[in-house]
């Protein structure tokens, strides 16, 4: 077999066998096959795209590359889930305290943010010494003892999609179905929980700019789960507007809690309520108004928070933030910014508020930066409310105040004001199985 008739078969747009795709995946792996090379047949993959069944085994041949986690142990309870990326999507820090208090496993691997969009493990790290690399017996003990355990990605798992996404980042292969779908179950296949609820976010803020890719992903994805035994179901959610009010990590974190304590902003509280519901309903075998109801029980007893503290302290963060969430507001510098019109919000672009958020020192531009998890957003007003001139829409909060006018002058182009109410947008879009 040589990797140039393979690539060439694809590049006619010909369909590739299991002994092919595992051949390119594995000769990239040991260096056999070239980063060129490799760029070409991932290129070919991105224009002419690949049917369900090479689809599978690509995922296959990606897991096959490394190790995967056995949550056996806990049998139909595992419950993972996972977010396609967005802004001021903290739902994770809410979702899990909610479904482990309920008696579900979540043993999640979580990513850092990069870019315009936040990652769970960064805003973990806003509480204290919070630990998120623990070895597998202390990761897999506490999902036992607690029910909840968030770490970073280990490089022992699915370590082809690492090498291939860092490839992707650099070619524009970003964005092709069959590699975005292959490379998130594999490392969800990986991380090994029976039930898996998919947050598929759709709008200016994230991978999928319309409903129509967003079901063809939710589709790919559903099929490869299906295809190894796994449940999968698809929440299509809106990220055309930055997900609650914080953007930035120790006050997402902040939101958060607000949320678990009950004082959640609508939206949020929302979408947190249907991806937890989803996930207690697959894990526990009940119908989803059941799920619900559980869900807004352990919101409304407190039960939910109680389990995030726990979760904190088990992994060596500081309590005292979850106990008084003011003390996560102390960023050295703030900044206030104001409507530049009277009128309704008529768009606050996702992708905007991220990026002047990321410009705080909120973000990385590159994997390597260091951020600052006092920095970001919190915004007063959101879409659809009305604002009068000079009066504040958001507040800015750096360690640097030379940031501010940067991220100001990003800020002023993402939101856009108009005389008429705009319609409301719609939330979740679908609910995909
Ligand atoms: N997230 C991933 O993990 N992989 C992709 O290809 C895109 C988004």
């Amino acid at each position: 077999m040589r990797i140039y008739d393979i690539i060439d078969k694809k590049r006619h747009s010909l369909p590739l066998t299991k002994e092919e795709i595992e051949f390119a995946i594995n000769g990239y792996m040991n260096e056999d096959i070239a980063d060129y090379q490799m760029s070409a047949l991932l290129m070919a993959i991105c224009i002419n795209g690949m049917n369900d069944e090479e689809t599978l085994n690509l995922t296959d041949a990606m897991l096959k590359s490394g190790k995967a986690l056995d949550l056996s142990c806990f049998d139909n309870l595992s419950v993972d889930k996972h977010s396609t990326g967005g802004v001021g999507d903290k739902t994770t820090l809410i979702v899990a305290p909610i479904v482990a208090s309920l008696g579900l496993k979540v043993a999640k691997m979580s990513g850092r943010g990069l870019g315009f969009t936040g990652g769970t493990i960064d805003k973990l790290e806003s509480l204290g010494k919070f630990s998120t690399s623990l070895s597998q017996s202390k990761f897999l003990n506490q999902v036992d003892r607690i029910g909840v355990c968030v770490i970073g990605q280990s490089d022992s798992l699915v370590p082809a999609d690492k090498k291939l996404y860092a490839l992707r980042d650099v070619t524009a292969t970003v964005e092709s179905i069959p590699l975005i779908a292959s490379s998130i179950m594999s490392k969800k296949l990986a991380s090994g929980a029976k039930s898996i609820v998919l947050d598929i976010k759709i709008g200016n803020g994230a991978f999928m700019k319309d409903l129509e890719s967003g079901i063809a992903l939710a589709n790919a994805m559903i099929k490869i789960g299906n295809g190894f035994g796994r449940n999968v179901r698809c929440v299509l959610t809106n990220m055309n507007v930055p997900l609650g009010f914080a953007v930035g990590n120790s006050l997402e974190v902040y939101e958060a809690i607000q949320a678990l304590s009950g004082k959640g902003e609508k939206r949020l509280l929302e979408i947190a309520r249907a991806l937890s519901s989803n996930m207690v309903s697959m894990g526990l075998g009940i119908d989803n108004e059941k799920a619900y109801q559980m869900v807004d029980e352990a919101i409304s007893s407190g039960r939910a928070l109680i389990k995030l503290k726990e979760w904190v302290i088990a992994q060596g963060g500081d309590v005292k933030y979850i106990n008084n969430p003011e003390l996560l507001l102390r960023a050295k510098h703030k900044e206030e910014y104001v409507a530049k019109e009277s009128g309704y919000i008529s768009s606050i672009s996702a992708r905007g508020v991220g990026i002047a958020s990321m410009l705080l020192g909120a973000g990385r531009v590159k994997k390597t930066d260091k951020i600052d998890h006092l920095a970001g957003i919190v915004l007063e007003k959101s879409y659809g409310d009305y604002v009068e001139k000079g009066k504040v829409i958001a507040t800015l909060y750096s360690q640097d105040k030379g940031l501010f006018p940067g991220s100001r002058s990003i800020l002023t182009n993402a939101i856009t004001y108009s005389q008429a109410k705009p319609d409301d947008e719609k939330l979740i879009f679908d609910i995909i199985s």
